[in-house]
């Protein structure tokens, strides 16, 4: 794992914008198709703004990209200013110039959520797989929605949000108990495919579920330690966030090397 500490969180989303431009215009550039996956919650909102702003100063074009969200919540419509669907259009869809049907967003509404969850697996592999892969963190260590005690092998899938997971997401609704109680997202194996990771946190809050995911055992008790498995994973932290790894001067000091050999050291397959 690539572990990159920062400063402050608009940082990490600088961070994180480097490498989103980096992955879709190098593929732009080899006239390859792009795939990436894109994540919800308050920590990428940052990213998203950077992306607006870049495709605004025609830096990054999003023609050709083809972008599959982790998961959405089961029981709200897409049109509800809550749904995963109303979000990435508000942050960033409606803002640049992705084809239509581009986008994919887990569908949860008027459907056979079984049928649902099969049909996303099918359409990533369709795509030939995702080229980067956004993700969060919750406090308890989830990526997607894939809960404490997630299978590390899952598949998209139906899943029971733990009550901290709702109490944490409960500041985006008017009533806590308005949030809901199950969601459809990719599943841990489904995420580890991914040809390159990028997890963004920021804030105290995720300090110890990072120490888990960075430095703990593989277990679905922290499922995002199951990151330690791909060989393409980098970590973009703000001090807080990383306040609690026992390695954190090692990852300066490869941070530091790595700059002064101006090694990258994410690739992106172009083949
Ligand atoms: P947050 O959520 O960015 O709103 O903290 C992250 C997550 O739950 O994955």
């Amino acid at each position: 794992m690539r572990v990159v500490i920062l400063p402050s969180p608009d940082d990490v989303a600088e961070f994180a914008a480097n490498v989103v431009t980096a992955v879709v215009n190098t593929k732009a550039k080899a006239n390859k198709s792009c795939v990436l996956g894109l994540a919800t919650g308050g920590t990428p909102m940052g990213l998203y703004r950077q992306l607006v702003d870049r495709y605004t100063r025609r830096e990054i074009s999003f023609r050709g990209v083809t972008t599959f969200n982790l998961d959405e919540y089961v029981g709200v419509p897409p049109e509800h200013v809550q749904s995963y669907h109303y979000y990435m259009q508000d942050a960033l869809f409606k803002h640049v110039d992705f084809d239509s049907n581009a986008n994919h967003i887990p569908k949860t509404w008027n459907c056979d959520l079984t049928e649902s969850a099969q049909a996303y697996e099918r359409a990533i592999k369709e795509h030939g797989g995702i080229d980067l892969q956004i993700l969060g963190i919750g406090t308890d260590g989830h990526i997607g929605f894939n809960e404490v005690g997630s299978s590390l092998g899952s598949r998209t899938r139906l899943k029971t949000l733990t009550r901290r997971t709702r109490l944490d997401n409960a500041r985006f609704f008017s009533i806590a108990e308005e949030v809901p109680r199950m969601a459809l997202t990719m599943g841990i194996a489904t995420i580890l495919e991914s040809r390159a990771i990028l997890l963004m946190a920021t804030g105290i809050s995720k300090a110890s579920a990072i120490a888990g995911c960075v430095e703990g055992p593989v277990s679905s008790n922290n499922p995002s330690s199951a990151l330690q498995l791909n060989p393409n994973v980098t970590i973009v932290l703000d001090e807080e966030a990383a306040s609690l790894l026992k390695h954190h001067e090692y990852y300066r000091d490869s941070e530091s090397v790595l700059h002064s050999l101006s090694v990258n050291s994410m690739k992106i397959e172009c083949s």
